[in-house]
């Protein structure tokens, strides 16, 4: 069961852009207690129903200044600080290899094709790195520095776990992060759920857009 509210926590099979899909409307975080396997169970179980492509969305706050509230952020790489991941533990040779590769964890394929869509539909896109934290809370200053530093574009609470266990499958994977929030560390203002869930909903048109035309061209 999705424990977060705004995550309604329900599956959908279906047809999208003439293609079959299954749909997670809402996903699982590590900070509601699941853990790792647990909240990646469902990128298992869409490989073994025939799934080869994972396609992700997230809230992220960006660190990167040039990246404003509203807009989008394809990711091309990310930084686990989640402290923990779902490969720990005896491996499924079934699913894959003991030390799967994590040179490009993102698709440059599916990349090259969402990039071409987001410029035909006039849609602004950054490329860039996603820092995963475990949450809930948000990031202190110092934290943001430190993320910054590190070479993180955006934060989020989420994803990175997917993307490891889809990987460890030979899925392909794409990753849209949608900026709810600016974590300047110097001018850093608080934000709420409320404030995030309501800039999350303003990007919700362009993102269906996107992930409609990216399926088309598959
Ligand atoms: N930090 C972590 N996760 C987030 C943020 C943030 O600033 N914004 C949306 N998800």
């Amino acid at each position: 069961m999705s424990t977060v509210e705004s995550h309604k926590g329900q599956l959908l099979l279906g047809t999208l852009s003439g293609k079959e899909v299954v749909a997670m409307q809402g996903r699982f975080h590590f900070y509601e207690g699941y853990s790792m396997q647990q909240l990646s169970f469902p990128v298992r179980v869409m490989k073994l129903v025939g799934i080869n492509i994972l396609l992700v969305s997230n809230a992220a706050g960006a660190l990167n200044p040039e990246y404003k509230k509203g807009e989008l952020m394809l990711l091309d790489d990310h930084i686990n600080l989640q402290g923990d991941n779902p490969l720990i533990g005896k491996n499924e040779d079934f699913f894959g290899l003991r030390f799967p590769d994590m040179s490009a964890p993102y698709d440059k394929d599916l990349q090259n094709r969402m990039l071409a869509a987001a410029s035909e539909l006039g849609i602004k896109l950054h490329t860039g790195v996603y820092a995963a934290v475990p949450g809930p809370m948000l990031e202190t200053r110092a934290e943001y520095r430190y993320l910054r530093r590190i070479g993180a574009d955006v934060v989020g609470m989420s994803t990175v776990p997917e993307i490891i266990c889809a990987r460890h499958m030979n899925m392909r994977c794409l990753a849209i992060s949608v900026i709810t929030d600016e974590c300047d560390p110097d001018h850093l203002q608080p934000v709420t759920l409320e404030e995030i869930i309501a800039v999350a909903g303003t990007a919700d048109k362009k993102l269906s857009e996107l992930f409609k035309a990216l399926l088309t061209e598959l």
